[in-house]
């Protein structure tokens, strides 16, 4: 009987991560995931079940673990989503975001690289934030210099030039550099833009937009799990590839997201306009590279998006408990908590 291949996914109990794990279960995968549950445990306990399914608890720096479950398990390929995540979050324990975001990554690479291992692939992920500002006239492409303006981004940008330096080394690595993401998965993050406007919009019928005109990319959290499968098995020449990771013609205004809720809701909703910058990051993002070499099929709708989250608040498919538990705030309370700082 055919041996199936196993993942290691750091950070797998995650917004992505669970996503991530249910296509991977349904693709026959076996899967291995490592997190420190800083959210909780609820996102994987439908997994618990399934023979394909194992679950290590840890913190990602911790080299003795990771060892441990490297040298007993066969590992063919290592995902790494283990990560403060988001500009509020790292700069409220900036010193473990930086020692998480970048030595995590290092000691996770490393592991992998070791003899007894025989890890053919290393994929990490990145993020657009790594562009910063840019004229928001051009889309940016894979080839554009990165101005990070957050120490989120400033951690994702050292880990690339990490892992761009071991060129020479037997794993292959592929960076993605993921668009912000949107939609519903076992631990839905209400501190993104789309879920947290569709979230508000629901709740107190009000808006309140910040920087209306600044342009970000989006991507479905069904798409990332699927553009992250699909990286495994990709056939590249290359010891390292870097991937905008999204679609093109679904980069939009914060405008035009509230217009797209909006219709889409079908009830009224007072939006209030504010010129105050809370967020810098502007940027519009080329994602042809990866619909190319990935054949991705057409993205998730945001339209769609809204509607699940819609559907979920209303049949309370998610409880209100749960919803103010992944909201900002709570996040960043709940990492001070654990880290300190
Ligand atoms: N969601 C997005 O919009 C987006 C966009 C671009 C890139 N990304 C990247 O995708 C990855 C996953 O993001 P997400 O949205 O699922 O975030 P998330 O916060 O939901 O998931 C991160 C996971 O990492 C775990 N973790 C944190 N510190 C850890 C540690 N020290 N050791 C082990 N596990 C630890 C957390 O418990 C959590 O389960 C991240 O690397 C993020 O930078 C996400």
């Amino acid at each position: 009987m055919k041996q199936l291949d196993t993942i290691f996914i750091a950070g797998g109990a995650g917004y992505v991560g669970s996503k991530l794990i249910e296509l991977a279960l349904k693709k026959n995968y076996k899967v291995i995931c490592f997190d420190k549950l800083v959210y909780g445990s609820k996102s994987i306990i439908n997994f618990k079940k399934n023979k394909n399914f194992q679950f290590y608890e840890g913190d990602i720096r911790d080299k003795k673990k990771l060892e441990k479950i490297f040298k007993t398990k066969n590992i063919d390929f290592v995902v790494n989503l283990a990560s403060i995540v988001g500009d509020k979050q790292c700069n409220t324990i900036p010193e473990s975001a930086h020692s998480i975001n970048f030595n995590g990554n290092k000691f996770l690479y490393e592991e992998c690289l070791k003899k007894y291992n025989k890890v053919k692939k290393y994929i990490f992920a990145s993020t657009c934030s790594n562009y910063g500002i840019v004229d928001p006239d051009k889309y940016v492409n894979e080839r554009s210099d990165l101005s990070p303006v957050s120490i989120y981004a400033q951690t994702k940008v050292d880990c690339e030039n990490y892992l761009k330096s071991k060129k020479k080394d037997k794993i292959q690595t592929i960076i993605l550099r993921f668009a912000t993401a949107y939609g519903i998965s076992s631990r839905t993050r209400f501190d993104l833009t789309i879920n947290s406007f569709t979230y508000e919009a629901i709740k107190y019928k009000k808006l309140h937009i910040f920087s209306k005109n600044t342009w970000r990319p989006f991507v479905h959290v069904s798409d990332m799990a699927e553009i992250i499968i699909i990286s495994l098995k990709l056939k590249n020449k290359n010891k390292i590839s870097i991937y905008n990771a999204g679609y093109t013609k679904n980069n939009f205004s914060k405008q035009q997201i509230v217009s797209k809720i909006l219709k889409t809701l079908k009830f009224k909703v007072s939006v209030e306009y504010i010129d105050a910058i809370i967020d810098r990051r502007d940027y519009r993002v080329n994602c042809d590279k990866i619909k190319k070499t990935f054949k991705l099929k057409s993205e998730t709708s945001i339209i769609k998006a809204i509607n699940e989250i819609k559907s979920a608040i209303i049949k309370k498919k998610i409880s209100e408990k749960e919803i103010k538990a992944n909201l900002l705030d709570q996040n960043c309370l709940r990492l001070k908590k654990i880290f300190k700082k």
